[in-house]
């Protein structure tokens, strides 16, 4: 197989050699609203090689001695806009956009920590940034080419977070809900529903909705055409599962 749209360079650059920028989705919702399932569908759906999802999850600050206790008494929030660290995951994004290689932390739940191990990241033809304060911020927004809330009933939100927290987080049951009650649920309200004013496209029903699914899949894939992705191409390395150079 040949780039023969792309003389042989990568797929990133276009024929005049300049790199064809990659378009970013920001995917904003409140805790266990779907967002995974809905970036997993876009990701399926769009059937373009090299997507990657960036979580604002990896950018929680790290804790102190003391704030790591309060964090294992459930007593730390982790649901206020100062709780991450914005500003690298801004120069992380810019720098993904302008085709150069970055370093992702990777954020454990379990020990409320950063791992000591990195994650590589280059190359994307599309970015999927995730997070319930995606949309919090100015500098990261500023950065986003598309935004996307997704939306879901606060009972279907609770109960997928206790069945997550204490599945795969390690926390227990009157723990899970004493921090939403204290923390996440307030920090909906307060936080993460006014930014909804910023989405381009609001998903009710979260991960079920195909039809929002289908018309942000279609949007992207004229954008990234615009951009002078050519998607035949693309899409025939993507069925043939071959490694890109
Ligand atoms: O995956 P999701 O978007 O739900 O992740 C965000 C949630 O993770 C926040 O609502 C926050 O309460 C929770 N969190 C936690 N423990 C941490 C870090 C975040 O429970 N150490």
């Amino acid at each position: 197989l040949v780039w023969d749209d792309n003389q042989g360079r990568p797929p990133w650059y276009n024929l005049h050699g300049e790199l064809k920028e990659p378009f970013v989705i920001g995917l904003c919702g409140g805790s266990a609203s779907g967002k995974t399932t809905v970036a997993n569908k876009i990701i399926e759906q769009l059937g373009v090689p090299w997507v990657c999802m960036l979580s604002l999850d990896s950018f929680y600050k790290v804790l102190n001695a003391e704030q790591h206790e309060a964090a294992k008494r459930n007593e730390y929030n982790f649901d206020h806009p100062d709780s991450f660290d914005h500003d690298l995951a801004a120069t992380i994004l810019k720098k993904l956009k302008e085709g150069k290689s970055v370093q992702i932390p990777i954020y454990d739940f379990k020990s409320h920590s950063r791992l000591e191990q990195k994650k590589n990241l280059y190359g994307a033809n599309v970015i999927i940034f995730e997070g319930i304060m995606a949309f919090a911020y100015k500098d990261l927004r500023d950065l986003m080419d598309m935004k996307v809330f997704v939306d879901a009933d606060p009972d279907v939100r609770l109960s997928r977070r206790l069945k997550r927290d204490i599945t795969e987080r390690e926390r227990d049951l009157v723990g899970v809900l004493q921090q939403y009650n204290t923390y996440v649920k307030p920090a909906f309200d307060q936080y993460i529903a006014p930014t909804m004013i910023y989405a381009d496209i609001v998903v009710p029903r979260g991960g079920e909705n195909n039809v929002a699914i289908d018309l942000i899949v279609r949007h992207v894939r004229t954008q990234l055409e615009q951009r002078g992705f050519n998607f035949r191409e693309k899409l025939r390395y993507a069925h043939q599962g071959q490694p890109l150079p």
